[in-house]
């Protein structure tokens, strides 16, 4: 490691960042490490520091506060405290070293509470030994977190609050079997044609990288673009596309698509995605819901962006930041897309609505809704015979619900709500 305090100081300062701002952890890590220069290793004790942090937040709190209530959580010295608290708990590495190099570190950006961290973290160190991190409470999440959870049975919680201190896997989807065979011996087979491998693994080292033989999806989220019969040549619009996972889904499966989505950021990732991966993109970069009524299509999928809380996993960053996911303005923009997606569907043509969230709101209740108010939209229910691998999974209704960790045996998936609709002609009714 070149230099061991630059690092915990920029661990810090993307704790700081992540907290205060609704900036995701990787978006933060591409802004931050472009800053400075570090080593790959470097690198990979940030990453490691900082994601151990957030994820197991709760449990670092609670030491804390066992330790001291005058901690002020604006300030940066928190932020030294809890990176430190979680390298000596979690992570274990040597006490003294940690506490050392934390107050070094601190002394570089102030002074003022030097003596309070040192004698902070020694105390606490002293007593490690009557700390039993997992006997602590699992539960201490936000309210809005708490409120969404209410609603679930205690087991699947506790699945839930388990899954958030996990690492999960990475699911890689194949353009095809043969593809996949490549690396197959090597990782779990989560379908015919993906794979789940350990995320310790540098992707790009991974056969199939460079030729764009396979990229990133997780099993969930693959499952939309699964549920739209006879995709050959149909005309497919995928209203909120970037970064592409659906997209590449449906180009693969030779559908005629055109991929729309409102973020110029995100487009550019799209078609970076898409140069390696060697596809030709119809791609429309614009707010999906001023798209021209002058074109009707076989199929519009909305991967309507949302709270994001089926990936915790993922993006524990959700539960670590000081405000919560803003609710009211997906739920507002979820349902602008569904009235608009409406108008550019084809008479007969499927609807498919997904989140990837467990949050009723976002999932059954907006269908609810769309189909009290359309009553020439009906439910196409995913029937068993289109639900190999994920038949738990489909509710009642005929909709797809899943919840962090589900299929545990495939290493877990995101949470994810999906519904299939079918436009009817008015005059049918
Ligand atoms: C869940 S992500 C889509 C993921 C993508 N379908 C995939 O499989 O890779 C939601 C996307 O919706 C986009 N978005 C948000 N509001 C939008 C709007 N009004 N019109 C079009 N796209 C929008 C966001 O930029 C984001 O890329």
């Amino acid at each position: 490691m070149t230099d061991g305090i630059n690092s915990r100081i920029v661990i810090v300062k993307i704790l700081k960042k992540i907290k205060e701002s609704r900036i995701n952890i990787d978006q933060c890590f591409e802004k931050e490490l472009k800053k400075i220069n570090l080593s790959i290793k470097d690198k990979k004790y940030i990453y490691n520091v900082v994601i151990t942090t957030i994820k197991n937040i709760n449990s670092i709190d609670q030491i804390l506060k066992n330790f001291t209530k005058s901690v002020n959580k604006k300030d940066v010295s928190y932020f030294f405290i809890i990176s430190a608290i979680s390298q000596i708990f979690i992570l274990n590495q040597k006490e003294y070293a940690v506490i050392n190099s934390t107050c070094e570190a601190y002394k570089r950006l102030n002074k003022k509470k030097l003596n309070f961290i040192n004698g902070l973290l020694r105390n606490i160190t002293r007593n490690k030994s009557s700390i039993n991190i997992d006997k602590l409470n699992k539960s201490l999440h936000p309210i809005w977190f708490k409120n969404i959870l209410k609603e679930l049975p205690t087991s699947k919680r506790k699945v839930i609050y388990k899954s958030i201190t996990k690492r999960p896997l990475i699911n890689l989807v194949f353009k095809n079997n043969k593809k996949l065979n490549i690396v197959k011996q090597k990782f779990l087979e989560t379908s015919k044609n993906s794979l789940a491998l350990s995320e310790f693994i540098d992707l790009k080292k991974i056969s199939g990288y460079n030729e764009g033989l396979w990229w990133v999806q997780d099993f969930a989220s693959t499952i939309p673009v699964k549920l739209i019969p006879n995709l050959k040549n149909q005309n497919i619009l995928d209203m909120c596309a970037a970064p592409g996972g659906k997209t590449f889904q449906l180009l693969n499966s030779g559908a005629r698509v055109t991929s729309c989505d409102i973020s110029i950021d995100r487009v550019k990732l799209l078609k970076e995605n898409a140069r390696r991966l060697q596809y030709n993109l119809n791609i429309i970069n614009m707010d999906a819901l001023k798209i021209l009524e002058n074109k009707f299509f076989d199929t519009v999928l909305i991967d309507a962006p949302c709270s994001s809380i089926g990936t915790i996993r993922k993006n524990p960053e959700i539960l670590y930041r000081n405000s919560g996911p803003n609710f009211e303005f997906y739920l507002d923009l979820q349902y602008k897309l569904l009235e608009k997606a409406k108008k550019l569907l084809k008479i007969n043509g499927t609807l498919i609505f997904a989140v990837c969230s467990f949050n009723k709101k976002e999932g059954v209740k907006q269908i609810e809704k769309f189909l009290l108010k359309n009553k020439n939209f009906q439910i196409n229910p995913i029937i068993k015979s289109e639900s190999k691998g994920f038949k738990k999974l489909v509710t009642k209704e005929g909709f797809f619900q899943s919840y962090p960790d589900d299929l545990i045996e495939i290493g877990g998936i995101d949470g994810f709500f999906i519904a299939r609709l079918i436009k009817k002609n008015d005059n049918a009714l």
